[in-house]
């Protein structure tokens, strides 16, 4: 066994090797569906793209053709096409199928079941997720009809992301804009893993360095950007999990289909663990939670006196301490600038921890606000596993694999 697969580093994960139909209709927001068509490909995903009459009047299939290398499918009847059956073989084929843009008219077509192109003859043929993302006129989308129409197909499983409030081709500003593509990339991401091996599980990652108030405009703080935690959250969302992400401050979108809870401080920080902490079966502390806080947060800004100034600073709660005597599933990571692996012991025992993750935050391209980390897997029993730098949602997936088979050892119920 190579080491590659020694750590699972070839297994394909969430959009990498999935085969995603991509439906494109007649909207101003088709150039939109241009670029999410190359971010799944980048992201190995192999894309084939359906464009509907109407979309042909705002992107030509060549932008597509482009940026998949595969070929794009207009009619439904195509005498060039290898199969005769193209709609029935598209719908079996495909993991997902995603309209982005969906017009009001796709909408109202695909709630009425009908199949008069080949986009809506697909979506009438499927058995895979659908996720629909909207992009109109704001009036149009709030009209009854749309409405209804949408929450008919919610009730048969699909999965609607956006659309966004801004201004509109119209110049109106309204509820109609196509959703952030990142956004449907998680509502992707979401679809491919109602399966997943975390499914029915319930996860908690907390995000983010906490900051501790020295007055209005001042805070200590750490230099945590959230990612590792970001990447976490969405991981366990593509594997299935339902996810509650508590972050401190970062400049991150949250990740969709996850609940957010923001907070600022340890102090807040620990009150949100101890709310869901009843409901989670797996709390992953990536945050960066200060150690230490002014022990006297003043009312006003404080002015400068022209002397020196000392800083009683008092110890914060230990949030994972406080949750040792939980019955859950508990990862803690260590950042550490010495003695990587006997300080991250000494955490995993003192904390009374599952697993945890040792990264070592002077190697090069690990730790704070790095695409990717260098980490050390260290289990309750004492196995320790080194990993090679990694891109932070890979080192993600390699924690939820060691999560995975301590979870299937315990009964679902409580997420
Ligand atoms: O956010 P990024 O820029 O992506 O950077 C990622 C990271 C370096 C922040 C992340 O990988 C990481 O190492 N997070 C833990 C940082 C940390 O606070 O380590 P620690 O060794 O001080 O704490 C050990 C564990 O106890 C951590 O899981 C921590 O969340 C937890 N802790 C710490 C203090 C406290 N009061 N309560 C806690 O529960």
């Amino acid at each position: 066994m190579t080491a590659k697969e020694q750590i699972g580093l070839d297994r394909r994960r969430g959009l990498d090797g999935s085969r995603i139909l991509l439906g494109v209709t007649g909207s101003i927001a088709a150039y939109k569906g241009a670029d999410l068509a190359s971010r799944l490909t980048q992201r190995g995903a192999l894309v084939d793209v359906v464009m509907t009459g109407s979309a042909l009047e705002f992107v030509t299939p060549l932008t597509f053709r482009s940026l998949t290398h595969r070929p794009v499918v207009t009619r439904l009847f195509d005498v060039e096409s290898e199969s005769s059956m193209e709609h029935i073989a598209l719908a079996e084929s495909s993991d997902v199928i995603v309209v982005a843009p969906a017009t009001a008219d796709l909408i109202a077509k695909a709630a009425n079941g009908l199949a008069d192109d080949l986009l809506t003859c697909i979506l009438l043929a499927t058995r895979s997720p659908v996720v629909l993302a909207p992009a109109m006129d704001g009036y149009m989308f709030e009209n009854p009809a749309t409405q209804e129409n949408l929450a008919r197909l919610l009730s048969r499983g699909y999965i609607v992301v956006g659309p966004e409030e801004g201004r509109l081709a119209s110049g109106q500003v309204g509820k109609g804009r196509l959703a952030d593509v990142a956004d449907i990339i998680g509502a992707i991401g979401l679809a491919l893993g109602r399966n997943g091996d975390l499914a029915g599980r319930s996860v908690l990652v907390t995000a983010g360095g906490t900051q501790e108030p020295l007055d209005p405009v001042r805070r200590l703080t750490n230099r945590s950007s959230g990612k590792m935690g970001y990447a976490l959250a969405e991981a366990a969302r593509d594997r299935g999990a339902g996810v509650v992400l508590i972050s401190a401050p970062t400049g991150l979108r949250p990740p969709y289909g996850t609940q957010m809870i923001p907070v600022t401080t340890a102090q807040e920080m620990m009150d949100a663990v101890a709310r869901q902490a009843a409901e989670t079966d797996v709390l992953i502390m990536a945050a960066a939670v200060a150690d230490y806080r002014p022990s006297f947060a003043a009312d006003n800004k404080i002015k400068k006196s022209g002397k020196a100034m000392t800083l009683v600073l008092e110890e914060t709660p230990d949030i994972l301490m406080e949750a040792k005597a939980l019955g859950l599933i508990k990862v803690g990571f260590a950042a550490e600038s010495q003695d990587l692996v006997v300080n991250a012991r000494q955490k995993l025992e003192k904390k009374g921890l599952d697993l945890i993750v040792a990264n070592d935050i002077t190697a090069e391209g690990s730790g704070f606000g790095s695409e990717t980390n260098r980490v050390t897997i260290i289990h309750r029993g004492g196995k320790m596993e080194e990993l090679p730098t990694l891109m932070k949602s890979e080192v993600a997936h390699q924690v939820l694999d060691r999560v995975v088979a301590l979870v299937s050892a315990r009964p679902k119920g409580k997420g």
